[in-house]
């Protein structure tokens, strides 16, 4: 059964919205992208190191790699748990890094998140491709 209660707006880099969610508290943000179909797979979801696009959630949620990237309200980031250092280690690795970036899987629905915007990162797989080193902000 889908959770109820918690709105999440997931949007673009651009601000356009994807899809409206309703999630539980206690739901991370990688199951629940799976969950409502979401597709966060596009262009710019690329294994580190690799020239291959990969699906969201590559590794299931074992902090080896970054293609559950997603960028979070400042109030929302703030009052979280801060990211481990194996998730800021990935971070560091991620397209598209804001102060406000964790790693989707990582990340455990709170209440003070209703109305939120989960926005996903604006890196692209060119960038990558090109062999441009990621800008880092
Ligand atoms: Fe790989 Fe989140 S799914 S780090």
């Amino acid at each position: 059964e889908r959770g109820t209660g918690i709105k999440l707006h997931f949007k673009d880099h651009k601000g356009n919205s994807i899809k409206t969610i309703e999630a539980s508290e206690g739901d991370d943000i990688l199951s629940l992208a799976h969950e409502w179909d979401i597709d966060l797979e596009g262009d710019h979801r690329v294994i580190p190191h690799s020239s291959l696009t990969s699906p969201i959630g590559a590794c299931e949620g074992s902090i080896a790699c970054s293609t559950c990237h997603v960028i979070l309200e400042p109030d929302v980031y703030d009052v979280l748990p801060e990211p481990s250092d194996d998730e800021n280690d990935m971070l560091d690795l991620a397209f598209g890094l804001t102060d406000t970036s964790r790693l989707g899987c990582q990340v455990l629905v709170t209440k003070e998140m209703d109305g939120s915007d989960i926005r996903l990162p604006s890196a692209t797989r060119n960038m990558f491709v090109d062999g441009k080193k990621p800008t880092h902000h």
